[in-house]
């Protein structure tokens, strides 16, 4: 049996879009694999964002409750976590144990960028001493790409070696997609089309 493919969307820092990124890759993925949404998150938002999800659209396999290891009843590719935020230091070292990718949405603001940059320093040292072959891939997200605390946050991710797996702009596609149950991949390419091209370099490193 192939062997699932574990994603988690992980940041301390509440409002960064975990639960945008993880359902928005969950309905994507879904097209072509077998998804498994995982929600560690007691607000629930990926299992609310779940109900809202209509038959015509592919099912995704919700694992709502918080044990770990998660149990997954049927076979997935692909399992994606939505986490909390104010994750701990053991939850935290549990998921870069558990997960084949870890992707770290960071938000162009200097508040979120001051937190980021402790976080990401408490992954990689977790990382470093857990010898976990999981990969970080730091995403900009609720971008405005002319502004200059875009390029600051550029500047900010460029001193990681970890991959800079793309950026998504600020777009109420996401609002509208998230209260429809769907990803924004499932909303009108009129409409999207430029969010789309911006998924695809995310959506092909989580492939890879
Ligand atoms: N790219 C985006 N463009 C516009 N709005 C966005 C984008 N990403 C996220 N949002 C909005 O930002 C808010 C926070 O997003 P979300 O709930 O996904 O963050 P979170 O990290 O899961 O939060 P929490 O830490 O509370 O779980 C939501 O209202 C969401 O619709
Ligand atoms: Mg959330």
């Amino acid at each position: 049996m192939r062997r699932a493919r574990k994603i988690a969307v992980v940041n301390p820092k509440g409002g960064c879009g975990k639960t945008t990124i993880a359902t928005s890759l969950a309905a994507w993925l879904s097209y072509e694999s077998d998804v498994a949404l995982i929600d560690l998150d007691a607000q629930q938002s990926a299992s609310d964002w779940h109900g809202l999800r209509l038959p015509d659209n592919p099912g995704i396999e919700l694992i709502p409750d918080r044990r770990w290891p998660p149990v997954v009843s049927t076979h997935c590719d692909y399992l994606i976590i939505d986490s909390p935020a104010a994750i701990n230091e053991r939850e935290l070292l549990r998921l870069l144990n558990y997960c084949d990718k870890i992707i770290v949405p960071l938000l162009p603001s200097p508040i979120d960028m001051r937190s980021g940059w402790r976080y990401l320093e408490q992954l990689f040292r977790l990382r470093k001493v857990s010898r976990s072959q999981c990969e970080i891939g730091l995403l900009a997200n609720r971008v405005k790409s002319w502004t200059i605390v875009y390029r600051e946050l550029i500047g900010f991710i460029d001193q990681y070696r970890a991959p800079f797996v793309g950026h998504l702009r600020e777009s109420v596609n996401y609002i509208r997609a998230m209260e429809a149950g769907l990803g924004v991949a499932e909303l009108p390419y009129y409409q999207c089309r430029q969010d789309w091209s911006e998924w695809q370099p995310l959506v092909d490193w989580v492939k890879d």
